[in-house]
């Protein structure tokens, strides 16, 4: 390649950075509300809603309570569309059932939302059951004959079927599997096209890795393993190559919309996804420690919030994000009104 600047020694980069109104014509990257996703937690133990102790600015809501209305009717307003619900259960226990009763966190919220806001909200239900059993994993364990304990794959699949069309008859329109149990996808297609559901949509957590930036979100869920790790069935951070493996056999099993996650500390990851399947709509999940991190920094005095926020955002758009999921998405949706801040 010959180097640009020997050939045009006119060129001067900075005529284009010279101003807001020069810089937004030829910005790269565009972010609007309508591509967020907010995640929003429902406890079926409160009856009033309640500030998150380790998430600043995230508030835990009772599944049925009008707050929690409030709260979606104005990130709708703000051009929020999408939500991605979380239950947390009043008990716990082996497989999870909290999370397939008709009357449990997540299907009240589902049907309380779909009642007041109709079709407005895109209402995502979070499928897995580490909030929901005793031992805190994504599938059952179970003793091997040689006395380990291993996560049972394929039996944890028939509970993630029965938690699919339970969300899915309570309104959902995308069951969110984020458990990475292998052949997930396939099975709760299965599940949710015999039950009759077949416009009920997947959007697999397809590349999810073995991340200590899920540490807060744990927190909130109360969902942290009570033995081991998740390393058995969650990526290994140090891979990149094997997403590709991963977010192919989604979408051959019938993911609609795949996602990575982390967010930002996997934008190589994102890239190469969105290059290699750049049909499928991607999601990027832009996790709770990663959000922390921009709210501690902020609280700090080391960064303007407002400013970081949307630097964070606009770096995973970029790397190729076409759906953000952020605890920042209200706020987010605030900044933007005002135009970014670059
Ligand atoms: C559980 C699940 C996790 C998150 C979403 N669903 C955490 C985990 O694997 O322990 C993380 C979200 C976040 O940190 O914001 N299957």
């Amino acid at each position: 390649m010959v180097l640009p600047a020997l050939r045009f020694p006119s060129v001067r980069p900075r005529r284009l950075r010279a101003s807001r109104a020069i810089r937004g014509l030829v910005a790269e990257s565009e972010l609007t509300p309508s591509s967020l996703v907010l995640p929003i937690f429902v406890d079926e133990r409160l009856s009033s809603p309640r500030p998150s102790a380790s998430m600043k600015g995230v508030t835990v809501y009772p599944p049925s309570s009008p707050e929690l209305v409030k709260a979606v009717g104005e990130a709708l307003d703000l051009g929020v569309k999408g939500f991605l619900l979380f239950g947390i259960p009043a008990s716990k226990d082996y497989t999870g059932s909290r999370a397939y009763a008709r009357d449990g966190p997540t299907q009240v919220a589902l049907r309380t939302l779909r009642r007041e806001l109709g079709d407005e909200p895109v209402l995502f239900a979070d499928l897995c059951i580490c909030g929901f059993t005793d031992h805190g994993h994504c599938g059952l364990p179970r003793r091997t004959p040689r006395g380990s304990t291993v996560i049972d794959n394929d039996e944890t699949l028939k509970v993630y079927q029965k938690i699919a069309v339970s969300q899915a008859e309570a309104g959902a329109d995308f069951v969110a599997p984020s458990g990475m149990m292998d052949g997930q996808v396939r099975a709760i297609r299965e599940a949710l096209d015999s039950a009759g559901y077949t416009d009920v949509g997947i959007m697999a957590y397809s590349v999810k890795y073995a991340s200590s930036f899920y540490g807060p979100f744990r927190e909130v869920m109360d969902s942290a393993p009570r033995f081991g790790d998740r390393r058995s069935y969650q990526m290994d951070p140090r891979n990149a190559r094997e997403a590709l493996k991963e977010a192919l056999m989604d979408v051959e099993e019938g993911a609609d919309i795949i996602m990575v996650k982390p967010a930002l500390a996997y934008l190589d990851v994102i890239r190469l996804v969105k290059e290699a399947l750049p049909f499928v709509p991607l999601a990027a999940y832009n996790v709770s420690g990663e959000y922390m991190m921009v709210k501690l920094a902020a609280e700090h005095g080391l960064a303007d919030e407002r400013t970081l926020m949307l630097e964070v955002l606009y770096a995973i758009r970029r790397a190729g994000a076409d759906i953000i999921i952020t605890y920042h998405a209200v706020e987010a949706a605030r900044a933007l009104r005002e135009g970014p801040p670059f």
